[in-house]
């Protein structure tokens, strides 16, 4: 324990990885760039944006680079700006000598794939934009995409965007009543969805759901349901309502011209995956999402046109609308995107699809990196895993001992492992350590140069270093959502009156000495023990680094006498049974662990041993489903 008896700084985390020199000189921001930004960053913040955005095509310049640039609610990117970003993404490298490079990898679950050069995925984009179009959706339209992973979902997208609507994504695995909530929400008039696709592990229909959801009382704004076949199966289809994908698709060449789009018009709309609080419709626009997002491919992903990148979350996630879809193809690189489960064969799948492509960036989550440690996954022998040369995670905290295993396995210790952190509302990664910077395990390293983050108590002072906070950004980022959908006054009210002056993230983070930022977790999940404020990220933390601990989450419960205490979630790993007697022998030594590493005041007073956690759909660990348990 610290001297002064807070727990703040407990965990300090000590090891640092370098780059290796190569590497870092040939990352697209290379060391003496880097350094060179970071000055530029404390100056002439914007100049970061607009350089970036002048790499871009638009169809008309921006008047401004931000309309509102002291931080104050509802700030304007490149106001006055026209462009689309689709056209940055295909149109773009179709016109350069990228023409012919791999734009997308499709991995189907049986093991088949579908290629398309840049060329190729903005035929297949025009043609499926030109029919949205006969079908009467113009500008500013809603279309809704309930679909599984497939090509068409993110030609879907593309489409969408290529003529000004706005694609709403809504994941599988909703019940009707859910879906016919997010139509409804969303406004929609044009629905993709397809007959059956992927659900955990088996092919489940999907058209069905769209059809119970459909039927529901009161109106709703649908007038069409595009529907891929994936089975030879026949299934009911409604007359004047339903039509299959491949009829709707004309075989001509006509050129369908990209919308010019305002700036600030919506691109699209996305519920935030928070398992706290009711759904909120995050939404982002054409200009400055698409500007934030190159630039945090490129910087951060370090994405040239020669990459391969694999992100392993679903196009339907943020993490897959920014970096398995728009990041990659406006950085002009490959992106490959997977149908199923990435670990399948015992996490042989991951290796299998990194040899068969030459992954070179891959992109994944703490989740499936602890499922992978579980499984002791590494690659088979005849598996050539040499071509990676960058990992990064994002979404969860990483344990620091997570960390140092992922980079030793996956990385041999010689890729880069970058923690980025961001969030459905900040559309772009925001703090991360860059290809060039040194890596301390666990942390997100600093703000990116032209982001400006800090870390204040509840009045909104600053704290000072090693002290936990609350995470607030000070000045607006390009990606920023342009607000909730159909609730501006909510918008105003969740992040930009929480503390005056600052965008409220929502979490809780410490800075250290050097100005390198620690996760602590949501400011709904910090554990407040005997007055001390620790984040049950960090406790989790000194779980995960138990040897016989896969994974671990701890909760706040109240005790028998109404005082709040910590529990902990405990699941072990495969063999442990042959290295305690019992479970009770299994929490006596985590116990212990946990005071090595804490000390006293952090006790976690109770304990449950599980073979896995609940998840939410976005494949984090719903602390919901664990409080309501407990
Ligand atoms: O609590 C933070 C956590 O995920 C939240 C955002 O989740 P979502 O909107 O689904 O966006 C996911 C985009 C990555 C954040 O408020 N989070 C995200 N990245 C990290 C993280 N927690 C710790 N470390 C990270 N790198």
């Amino acid at each position: 324990m610290s001297p002064n008896g807070t727990l703040d700084a407990l965990l300090v985390e000590k090891r640092v990885f370098r780059p290796l020199p190569g590497q870092a000189i040939e990352a697209n921001l290379p060391p003496q760039e880097l350094e060179a930004a970071r000055k530029k960053a404390q100056t002439a913040p914007l100049d970061i944006w607009e350089e970036a955005a002048s790499e871009l095509v638009w169809y008309r310049p921006w008047q401004a680079v931000v309309s509102a640039p002291d931080g104050a609610a509802f700030p304007r990117w490149f106001p006055g700006g026209q462009t689309n970003i689709v056209a940055n993404a295909l149109d773009r490298h179709v016109e350069s000598a990228h023409r012919n490079t791999l734009a997308l990898i499709f991995e189907y679950a049986s093991g088949e794939n579908k290629k398309f050069t840049y060329f190729e995925l903005h035929r297949e984009v025009c043609r499926l934009a030109r029919a949205f179009v006969s079908l009467g959706a113009a500008r500013g339209d809603r279309i809704l995409i309930h679909m599984p992973t497939l090509p068409e979902t993110v030609i879907g997208m593309l489409a969408a965007a290529r003529i000004g609507a706005v694609h709403c994504l809504a994941p599988l695995g909703f019940s009707a009543k859910a879906l016919r909530r997010r139509i409804e929400a969303s406004r929609a008039r044009i629905i993709l969805t397809a007959d059956i696709g992927l659900q955990g592990d088996r092919m489940a229909p999907i058209k069905p759901v769209v059809d119970e959801a459909l039927a529901g009382t009161g109106e709703t704004r649908v007038e069409t349901v595009v529907v891929v076949r994936r089975s030879d199966q026949d299934i009911p289809m409604t007359e004047g309502r339903d039509l299959y994908y491949h009829d709707i698709l004309g075989g001509g060449r006509e050129a369908s011209p990209p919308e010019p789009m305002e700036s600030d018009e919506e691109l699209f709309v996305l519920h935030a995956g928070s398992s706290l609080s009711a759904p909120r419709g995050i939404v982002h626009g054409h200009g400055g999402y698409m500007v934030g997002v190159y630039r945090t491919a490129t910087w951060v992903l370090d994405l040239k046109p020669a990459d391969v990148i694999w992100c392993t979350a679903e196009p339907a996630w943020i993490t897959g609308h920014s970096y398995a879809v728009y990041g990659p193809l406006l950085a002009g690189a490959t992106t490959v995107v997977v149908e199923g489960n990435p670990l399948a064969g015992h996490g042989q799948r991951l290796f299998e699809i990194i040899d068969r492509h030459g992954v070179s960036v891959l992109y994944t989550s703490p989740t499936l990196i602890r499922m992978m440690r579980r499984m002791g996954a590494a690659p088979g022998r005849d598996r050539d895993a040499s071509t990676l040369r960058l990992l990064a995670t994002a979404g969860e905290p990483i344990p620091p001992e997570l960390w140092v295993w992922f980079h030793k396995t996956m990385g041999k210790g010689q890729c880069p492992l970058l923690d980025t952190w961001w969030q459905t509302e900040t559309g772009m990664i925001l703090l991360s350590p860059l290809p060039a910077s040194l890596l301390a395990p666990g942390s997100v390293g600093r703000p990116l140069p032209g982001v400006s983050a800090d870390v204040v108590d509840d009045a909104g002072n600053p704290v000072p270093p090693g002290k936990g906070g609350h995470l607030v950004l000070n000045a607006p980022w390009p990606g920023m959502l342009l607000t909730l959908d159909g609730d501006p006054e909510g918008y105003r009210r969740q992040y930009f009156e929480r503390i005056k002056g600052v965008f409220f993230t929502g979490d809780m983070a410490r800075r250290d000495e050097d100005g390198s930022f620690w996760i602590q977790g949501r400011a709904d999940d910090v554990v407040q023990l005997g007055g001390h404020r620790l984040g049950s990220a960090e406790i989790e933390g000194a779980l995960a680094s138990h040897p016989a601990l896969a994974e671990a989450a701890v909760i706040v419960v109240p005790d028998a006498m109404g005082a709040t205490a910590a529990k902990a979630f405990l699941v072990p790993i495969l063999d442990w049974d042959l290295r305690y007697d019992s479970e009770e022998d299994l929490v006596r030594d985590v116990k212990a662990h946990l005071r090595r590493e804490l000390g006293t005041v952090a006790e976690v007073r109770f304990f449950a041993v599980r073979s896995c956690l609940p998840k939410t759909p976005s494949g984090k660990i719903s602390r919901k489903a664990l409080r309501e348990e407990a």
